[in-house]
């Protein structure tokens, strides 16, 4: 669909590292950027970004490719549409081909789709069978206006009212599931995946409805408390908030971040119309960067039980990382912000949010909470842990959280700041024995899926893959390598399809690289080359006999279990054959 001169156009002119700091906190040293990986969570940043060979790989889990398959992962998008983001991206202007393709197709289908089921389901709760829904909404407080400002509705107590009605309209089954309106019934039928719920619809920031959430309103209806719309072709739901499309147009340079629908749609009926809830998760990063960009500060209102505390502490790091000044919000009296409102009124709640705690007196509070400071053993646990967690900060904030700390406990402030110092001696040796082991494991290739065969023929597979990087990072080499290494020498059966490729790609007059391979293998395999690219230090040009002969010597050598098979005349003539090589 594009050409490759074009692919390579858009590639030169996204950097990676810049397009990737846009998505995650990245600390540059040399020719590589690390950050905490977008794709799992973890404490320790795995995620790396490599600036030569523009490619990224998490050892964490595993994922790497290059700025196209970034994109495609980061913004759930098929490869030409990454391709279009990134040319956009840089103002490339896109030459389109005419051709509306599948997928963009089935996606503008499900948008549609996903209208008209939020039109049916305010029908429907306006309707005499939606009367207990409405009543619902009603009891809880919220106006006719408010249901009609977020579109809230109910789902009949049917099995197929949504997908019959969406049929009519000339929507196709596979339309319907591809939206996750439906699903496939025993019989092969169809059925809606929201029956007999009130419904919240999620809209992106253009106004389009693009998922759901489906309440259970009365103890009878079954399944969870809420049934969700799962990720689809434009929804993913680690990269969307609840009732941005409102709050983004606030003026006020902050959110209100709540855990619940009903919380959100509370506070903003009560006029905090920058409340905003993460999807039933903890904050992804991009989440906290998509906030980021409309405010400067975010004030944490999650429920007040221990699962909302666990919550706050996950969320603070991912966005102090995105920029964000956060703010924590101390519910006392009511479990969460909606029922506050209820019982307190918005004033109380305003002057809650004016007197709240920064993320870093929260953090200090909560370790206090845990210990008794009248007991010495209480003191002296409290003084390790708050400086564990003083020695993440920056010298200022220790300097002004050490003279609090000493003041409490009654002791020396430089007491406090000798103990920090040693917690961030410790954590760094901590830090360093993590990616320690996570390089040796990856050189060792423990438990490598892509290449099963590797750590049976470690000796091999090293030498291929520092072939393999020779050939990537000097592509003028392929044609050299075709005339004297054939693919069935090659040791292992992964390294050998990289290279068949790589021979394939040269023989039709393109350069090798990450992303032509890319076009080849899977998104793990790719992971997998974006490894090998990046591993081990950079070799010169002139291992490139060495390594050729130790390819071959290895895939000579009988293996454990050949050995067992063969005769011992067949084995002696094997041996010979190597140490004539050798010689
Ligand atoms: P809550 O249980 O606090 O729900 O879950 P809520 O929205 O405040 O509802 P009320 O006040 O009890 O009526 C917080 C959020 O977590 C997600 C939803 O997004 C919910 O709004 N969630 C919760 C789920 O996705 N599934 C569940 O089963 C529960
Ligand atoms: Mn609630």
């Amino acid at each position: 669909m594009f050409s490759n001169e074009f692919i390579q156009e858009v590639k030169d002119k996204n950097d990676i590292t810049d397009v990737i700091s846009g998505y995650v906190g990245l600390k540059r040293s040399g020719r590589i950027s690390k950050g905490l990986c977008p794709f799992h969570s973890e404490k320790t940043p795995s995620f790396t970004v490599y600036s030569d060979t523009a490619s990224f790989y998490c050892f964490g889990c595993q994922t790497g490719g290059d700025v196209i398959g970034f994109i495609r992962k980061i913004e759930n998008l098929d490869y030409a549409e990454a391709i279009k983001f990134l040319a956009n991206r840089a103002g490339i202007p896109v030459v389109e081909d005419g051709r509306n393709d599948g997928l963009s197709q089935m996606r503008l289908r499900i948008r549609e789709q996903n209208r008209e089921a939020g039109r049916f389901f305010y029908r429907a709760l306006y309707s005499p069978a939606g009367r207990q829904a409405l009543d619902y909404f009603h009891s809880r407080g919220l106006t006719d206006e408010t249901i009609r400002r977020f579109g809230l509705g109910w789902s009949p107590e049917s099995w197929d009212g949504l997908s019959r009605h969406l049929g009519g309209l000339g929507y196709r089954k596979e339309e319907i599931l591809a939206a996750d309106l439906g699903y496939t019934s025993r019989n092969g039928g169809i059925i809606d995946r929201f029956r007999n719920r009130v419904m919240f619809p999620i809209i992106d920031l253009q106004g389009n409805v693009i998922a759901f959430g489906g309440r259970r309103f009365t103890d009878d209806i079954k399944g969870g408390k809420y049934v969700n719309t799962g990720d689809t072709l434009i929804y993913k739901k680690t990269n969307h908030l609840f009732a941005m499309n409102f709050a983004k147009n606030e003026k006020s340079g902050e959110l209100i971040l709540c855990e619940g629908y009903m919380d959100v749609i509370a506070l903003h009926q009560a006029g905090f119309r920058n409340a905003v809830a993460a999807l039933g998760t903890a904050v992804t990063q991009q989440q906290a960067r998509l906030m980021a960009k409309y405010v400067k500060r975010v004030v944490l209102s999650q429920d007040g039980d221990e699962a909302g505390q666990r919550s706050i502490a996950r969320s603070i790091p991912i966005m102090k990382e995105a920029g964000l000044d956060v703010r924590v919000l101390e519910i006392t009296g009511a479990k969460d912000p909606d029922e506050f409102i209820k019982k307190y009124g918005p004033e109380r709640f305003k002057r809650l949010l004016e007197g709240c705690a920064n993320d870093i007196e929260y953090s200090i509070m909560r370790i206090e909470q845990q210990y008794d400071i009248g007991t010495d053993d209480g003191r002296l646990h409290y003084l390790q842990e708050v400086c564990d967690f003083l020695s993440s900060l920056g010298t200022l904030e220790q300097e002004v959280y050490s003279a609090r700390i000493a003041d409490k406990l009654k002791i020396e402030k430089s007491a406090v700041l000798s103990q920090t110092q040693a917690s961030a001696r410790r954590k760094r040796f901590q830090e360093q024995r993590q990616q320690f082991r996570e390089m040796a494991q990856s050189t060792a290739g423990v438990g490598n899926r892509v290449n099963p065969e590797r750590s049976a023929h470690l000796k091999g597979a090293i030498a291929e893959e520092a072939f393999l990087r020779l050939l990537l990072t000097h592509p003028e080499l392929v044609a050299k390598a075709a005339g004297k290494i054939r693919p069935e020498e090659f040791v292992t059966e992964f390294d050998r399809r990289v290279y068949q490729q790589m021979l394939a790609i040269t023989d039709e007059g393109e350069e090798v690289s990450v992303t032509m391979l890319a076009q080849q293998f899977s998104e793990g395999e790719t992971a997998e080359i974006v490894r090998i690219v990046n591993s081990g230090e950079g070799r010169g040009t002139d291992d490139f006999d060495r390594l050729i002969e130790v390819i071959r010597e290895e895939s000579a050598r009988p293996t454990p279990r050949d050995a067992a098979r063969l005769s011992a005349d067949e084995l002696l003539k094997q041996m010979k054959r190597l140490k004539q090589k050798k010689s």
